[in-house]
């Protein structure tokens, strides 16, 4: 099996070595291509450039496979709880229950956040998209945790900020939506577990009148854990590079919730629902929309369709697709939008504009509508994906920190002006 790959150039020959992974991938490793033969490579958008080896995420976009640290997203979704599936991606291993019990326990310790904070919060309009608040509050844990700013600081410093940051997200993402609301804010209750103190801190009106539905806790769950890593997508790069700078945890987990924000990422399970909003109230004609999202000169897209890596089926937007029956159906909620949403996939994957592009239903397709069934609000459900992805970005962090890796700096082709004199 060839090892390495041949480049030539100007009657040169370069020989480059070929890496491949545990799947059987492999890439051209062209870390020396520079300096043997001064040409580097260009990928707008990196769709053929690998940034890293990573143990974390394996996808088999041809095939629909999703595994973290090989265990298969389906078997996570049925058996796991979302806590133990975000020690899994950061520490290698699924805990022992002694161990999730121990970890549990010390995300508890963790759940609240200074009170100064709330200064913070009260100085954003109601008006401010919680994606804003959040990371903005984020970065602020370096004001409050200023040990987390040392890059030196040792094995255990790091996981206690890890631990703060698994423990203060759900806090600061549950007190953005009351200060959206301008409700009074819920402090976490320590009897509850991680998702179930999430949904307290969201819906309880006062501290002690909100029951917890189970159907809502383990949907909840399975949509936290869907969304929990997704190997190097434009948010966890985004995390990589920041931290490859020496920039704390925190400053870039908070620049992987920025990337996460834009709508060609995690902000289009927003736009998605926005999407199904606005063809139910021009009468629900799928057609008409199906054929805007084919037309070059329209700019409308069909939001949650389409992905990088996927080719044949996002096997979350599947467990999610099974789930939004379940959940409705168990809350007893008939959802417009979702026919719609169903509808739009059928008449899509029956056109050759979408089969021919391989453009499938992705993780944000139908997620917002269990969101929404849940009683997370629209503008939310960016953060709940963000809240879903923090392990995942925590585990790149923490993998490409570990392994030393030097700073991301891309090159360029300039394609500017040549030299020339300011005649002034
Ligand atoms: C996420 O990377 C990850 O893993 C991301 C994610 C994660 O877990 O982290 O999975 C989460 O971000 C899912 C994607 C959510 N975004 C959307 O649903 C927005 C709509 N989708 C697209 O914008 C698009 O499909 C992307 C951004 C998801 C992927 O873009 P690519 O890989 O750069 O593909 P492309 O834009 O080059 O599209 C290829 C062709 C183009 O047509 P041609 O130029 O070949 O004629 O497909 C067309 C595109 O115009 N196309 C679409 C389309 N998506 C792609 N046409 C209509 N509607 C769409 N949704």
């Amino acid at each position: 099996m060839a090892k390495s790959a041949e480049l030539h150039f100007e009657g040169k020959v370069y020989e480059l070595p070929v890496v491949e992974g545990t799947e059987g991938e492999k890439a051209v490793d062209i870390s020396k291509l520079r300096g043997q033969s001064g040409l580097i490579t260009l990928d707008v958008g990196f769709k053929n450039t690998g940034s890293t080896k990573s143990a974390i995420t394996f996808l088999d976009g041809e095939k629909g496979i999703l595994r973290h640290r090989g265990y298969t997203i389906e078997e996570l979704c049925e058996k796991a709880q979302f806590l133990d599936v975000a020690y899994l991606l950061i520490y290698g291993e699924y805990p022992t229950p002694e161990v999730s019990k121990t970890f549990a326990e010390k995300i508890t310790l963790h759940t609240l956040v200074h009170e100064d904070m709330r200064k913070i919060f009260d100085g954003f309009p109601t008006s401010a998209h919680p994606m804003g608040v959040l990371s903005s509050l984020v970065t602020s844990l370096t004001a409050f945790y200023p040990e987390s700013l040392d890059p030196t600081t040792s094995p255990e410093g790091v996981n206690t900020t890890i631990i703060r940051l698994l423990a203060k997200l759900p806090t600061i993402a549950a007190w953005s939506y009351k200060n959206e609301m301008g409700h009074p804010l819920n402090y976490p209750k320590n009897k509850l577990n991680y998702v179930e103190n999430f949904l307290h801190m969201m819906f309880a009106l006062r501290t002690d009148d909100y029951e917890i539905n189970p159907v809502v806790a383990a949907a909840m769950n399975k949509l936290l854990i869907l969304h929990a890593d997704h190997e190097q997508n434009c948010s966890a790069a985004t995390v990589r590079v920041v931290g490859s700078s020496q920039a704390s945890l925190y400053a870039s987990v908070s620049a992987g919730i920025n990337a996460l924000w834009g709508r060609l990422h995690g902000g289009a399970n927003q736009a998605v629902i926005e999407m199904l909003e606005n063809i139910k109230a021009d009468g629900g004609d799928v057609e008409k929309y199906i054929a805007k999202a084919k037309d070059k000169n329209d700019p409308f897209r069909l939001m949650g369709f389409g992905h990088r890596v996927y080719k044949n089926f996002d096997p979350r937007a599947r467990i999610i697709k099974k789930s939004c029956d379940d959940v409705l159906e168990s809350l007893g909620i008939h959802d417009e939008t979702l026919e719609i949403a169903k509808k739009l996939e059928e008449v899509a994957l029956k056109d050759d504009y979408f089969v021919s592009r391989k453009l499938f239903p992705n993780v944000d397709f139908y997620s917002g509508i269990i969101y929404r069934a849940i009683g997370i609000p629209t503008d939310m459900f960016t953060v709940m994906f963000a809240l879903g992805r923090l392990p995942g970005w925590i585990a790149q962090w923490k993998e490409m920190r570990e392994e030393g890796q030097a700073i991301g700096r891309p090159r360029q082709v300039y394609v500017g002006e040549n030299e020339r004199k300011l005649n002034i």
